[in-house]
């Protein structure tokens, strides 16, 4: 049986161009991830869109005196120009600003009201007499109550991670002008997270020894301490997902509330523009299929917690509501690898105070790979880690283009010129040819287990390992110099390189997909690793939205040692990466701040 598994990767707010934190936190993990899992022969989908509503959009508009629409659609655009650019390949990358999505949106809400796990309440809510509206989340920042963090929002403390009752907060600011807000009530809908609480806990409880530490510690931990309380699902908003009930105009879904449920509606999404509108199941309700969600640590709460608690809270109503048959319960995350933070040149990354290397921005100057190959070799997987500008140029050309880039353009040039790009025929191998081959061909397993295990870092340093043990090979060997007296010997070391090298354009394709896919075509190959990203516009009630969507190949087993042959034609080579000059570091520090 084909294993199914769903890449879930975090929804990128529209109020900001993507910088290479938010990169390595969540999109380029999740990319390689299912980049390898689809050459594993699986049946994997990977879905995310903008998340386009709330008060991170609203904000910004305010400030810059346009509309939320406006600033979703500028940002949406910028980020499929990115995640193309960079080679993410998102089977599908919408947005939450979408008919479908309301509508799915809405169905989660009335399931769980019907389930019983939502309540009316009356709270205090922030509210500025001087404007005459209320200041939902980001509206009202001051000091977090929990950790005493001075820049908490009235919703969220990024310091401390935890979600925060507004009310509660410390000291609090509008940030429209500054002002003290006073507390006035208004009514609302909420989840009831403790009639959850037990369903909850018995879930991450069978997570505790698999799901990395600080992601236990921030659901499990966290309910430990504090246990749960109903939290807060509808805003005074305008821009959202109106709540679907009458006499609740002017009052939207609270932008974390229904971002969560796009993993779901963006799958139905993509069904719908296939024309497989049930495939969505595939996903959802198969209790085999392995769902993986790829966030970054602020993001803890939301998806550990709060979306698990909608998911068990909507049971078989979601179906129900849908008209999907036969209703079946929700598919729970499998895994919640969730990222730290990367920091730059050692100082947090901000984007007030311009200390950010932007994915587009960068995009221009260097190539995709050499960003892929430096945010994996750092990536925050385990603490929190720093982008440097000197590190970036020493891994770029001591790494990707000593030990790997120039391994492939030696060998194959080589084999043009004294073998007229055919690959030779190597006759018996040696013991020392089948030592190497059989360390590489161990390689599928060693990085595939890392890989597997969402160990992205370790996979390459393993992957880089094995390219390594080809140059000391070549060292050993010297065919450079035994053309010149045993040009059969010499034939049989280039036949066991090119072999090696074209089983490690596999293993690095998932890093490093666009020189895999180069390197691909030098070993003469006609079909090629990776499908094509494509834009498409889409109509609906709301109007016309773009998504980005990846034509896949054929779901087959492609990681696999190389089967080269000799008398296969090459195409002759050129340089897989560039060396940088260390000029590069001085100029790209003084961009910053
Ligand atoms: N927009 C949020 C952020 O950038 C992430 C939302 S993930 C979602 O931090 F699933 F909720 F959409
Ligand atoms: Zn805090």
């Amino acid at each position: 049986m084909t294993e199914t598994i769903l890449v879930a990767v975090a929804w990128p707010y529209a109020n900001a161009e993507i910088h290479v934190g938010n990169l390595t936190g969540a999109y380029l993990p999740a990319d390689i991830f299912s980049r390898f899992q689809r050459m594993m022969g699986r049946d994997v989908l990977m879905v995310s869109g903008t998340d386009a509503h709330g008060t991170p959009i609203t904000v910004r508009a305010d400030a810059e005196n346009t509309s939320p629409l406006d600033v979703y659609k500028r940002f949406h655009t910028g980020f499929l120009e990115l995640f193309q650019k960079a080679g993410l390949t998102y089977d599908l990358f919408t947005s939450t600003h979408t008919e479908n999505h309301t509508e799915v949106s809405q169905k989660i809400f009335l399931a769980l009201k019907e389930n019983g796990f939502l309540y009316k309440n009356t709270e205090l809510q922030w509210y500025a007499p001087s404007q005459g509206k209320f200041l939902p989340d980001r509206y009202v920042e001051g000091t977090c109550y929990i950790c005493g963090a001075k820049d908490a929002r009235s919703d969220q403390c990024d310091t401390c991670g935890n979600m925060l009752d507004a009310s509660q907060l410390i000291d609090p600011k509008s940030k429209i002008d500054g002002s003290t807000p006073e507390l006035r009530e208004t009514e609302h809908y909420y989840l009831d997270l403790g009639k959850l609480q037990e369903q909850i806990v018995s879930f991450l409880e069978s997570k505790r020894d698999f799901w990395r530490p600080n992601v236990i510690k921030q659901s499990l931990g966290q309910i430990e301490v504090e246990g749960l309380r109903g939290r807060p699902i509808t805003r005074d908003l305008d821009w959202g997902i109106p709540v679907p009930l009458e006499d609740w105009n002017g009052k939207c879904l609270y932008v974390w509330f229904e971002a969560v449920i796009g993993y779901l509606s963006a799958t139905i999404e993509w069904g719908r523009l296939h024309n497989q509108p049930d495939i969505w199941r595939k996903w959802w309700h198969d209790p085999e299929c392995k769902a993986y969600y790829f966030i970054g640590k602020d993001n803890i709460p939301f998806h550990a917690i709060i979306w698990p608690g909608e998911l068990i809270g909507v049971g078989t109503k979601f179906d129900e509501l849908f008209g999907s048959q036969p209703a079946l319960p929700m598919t729970l995350p499998y895994d919640v690898p969730a990222n730290e933070f990367m920091n730059l040149e050692s100082r947090k990354i901000s984007g007030s105070r311009n200390w950010a290397v932007y994915g587009r921005d960068f995009l221009t100057r260097y190539d995709p790979d050499t960003l892929r190959y430096y945010l994996t070799m750092n990536m925050p997987e385990s603490k929190d880690t720093d982008w440097d500008w000197e590190g970036f140029v020493k891994r770029n050309n001591d790494e990707l283009v000593a030990t790997w880039g120039n391994l492939a353009n030696r060998v194959l040039s080589f084999a043009n010129k004294h073998w007229d790009g055919i690959v030779p025929e190597p006759g018996d191998l040696t013991e020392l040819d089948q030592q190497l081959l059989s360390e590489v061909e161990k390689g599928f397993t060693t990085v595939g287990d890392e890989l597997n295990l969402v160990h992205l870092r370790a996979a390459l340093s393993e992957a880089m390992r094995i390219a390594s043990e080809v140059n000391k090979y070549l060292d050993q060997t010297a065919p450079w110099q035994m053309v010149k007296q045993d040009k059969a010997a010499a034939g049989r070391s280039i036949f066991t390189a090119l072999k090696a090298i074209d089983s490690l354009k596999i293993m690095f394709a998932p890093f490093l997909p666009f020189t895999s896919e180069k390197l691909h075509g030098f070993f003469g190959y006609s079909t090629p690793l990776f499908g094509e990203q494509v834009v498409q516009s889409v109509e609906d009630q709301l109007g016309t939205h773009e998504v980005l969507l990846y034509n896949a190949p054929e779901r087959q087993l492609t990681w696999k040692p190389s089967q080269l042959r000799p008398g296969t034609k090459l195409q002759s080579p050129q340089p897989l990466f560039k060396k940088l000059d260390i000029s590069v570091v001085e100029e790209e520090r003084a961009r910053l701040g």
